[in-house]
């Protein structure tokens, strides 16, 4: 029975304990390596999609009930680790699965054809944060069928947006934001998801166990 429970938590898949970049199709994700800065520990620069110069949607699969997230950009072939443009400054979603960030505020200097990678990160569990990314080539014109790549699932939403500060920093006891609206993250909900998956896991491994049976 224990081993049952052992190989039915080892099948979860990763998005319930992270997020996932899934549209503009990431480099990858590794449950393993995604503390790692820049892009999850993965360097090389991977398929590059079109993107819209003018920004566009990110299709996200939220893992933790309540998450900062925010964007940023690299301009170049092979960017390294340039993330220096904020193109969607910190905000907070508060729900599980599908999520799409609507829009990315591109620069307005860059031009069609623009070769840059984008990175999404999110805060962890303890300090430090996640980190996912996608290699894109900026393009005027419309190129996104938006209800192919911009989905939400129900109960999903930002509850907060325009923090300062970068979400790797908001680990319990960093003051998020200058305005008024802005209530403090914490780690807390970030463990009290876990909680919530852990049980919900433990359920599913007692439904299973008990077919096995
Ligand atoms: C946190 O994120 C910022 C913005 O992407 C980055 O410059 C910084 O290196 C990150 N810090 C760590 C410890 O990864
Ligand atoms: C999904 O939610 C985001 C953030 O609230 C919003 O910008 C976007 O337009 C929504 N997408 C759809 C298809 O409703
Ligand atoms: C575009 O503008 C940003 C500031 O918004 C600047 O850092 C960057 O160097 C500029 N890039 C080019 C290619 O001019
Ligand atoms: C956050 O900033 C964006 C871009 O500047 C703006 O469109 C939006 O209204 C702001 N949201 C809030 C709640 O201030």
């Amino acid at each position: 029975m224990l081993s049952n429970t052992i190989i039915a938590l080892s099948l979860l898949p990763v998005s319930l304990a992270h997020f996932t970049l899934d549209w503009p199709k990431s480099r990858g994700a590794s449950e393993t390596t995604a503390e790692n800065f820049p892009c999850g520990g993965y360097n090389d620069v991977g398929q590059r999609t079109d993107f819209p110069l003018s920004g566009g949607p990110l299709q996200l699969k939220m893992g933790h009930d309540q998450t900062n997230v925010a964007v940023y950009l690299a301009v170049g072939s092979n960017p390294g680790s340039s993330f220096n443009t904020v193109v969607r400054q910190q905000f907070v979603v508060t729900g599980l699965g599908d999520f799409c960030i609507g829009q990315t505020n591109m620069p307005g200097n860059l031009s069609d054809g623009t070769q840059a990678t984008i990175q999404v990160v999110s805060n962890a569990h303890g300090g430090g944060g996640l980190y996912q990314c996608t290699d894109v080539t900026l393009r005027s014109g419309p190129i996104i069928d938006k209800s192919n790549h911009c989905i939400n699932n129900t109960n999903i939403a930002i509850s907060q947006e325009n923090l300062s500060g970068n979400p790797n920093g908001t680990s319990s006891g960093t003051s998020p934001s200058g305005s008024g609206t802005a209530a403090a993250p914490s780690s807390k909900p970030g463990a009290a998801a876990h909680v919530k998956v852990a049980s919900w896991a433990l359920g599913l491994v007692g439904i299973v166990g008990f077919a096995v049976l």
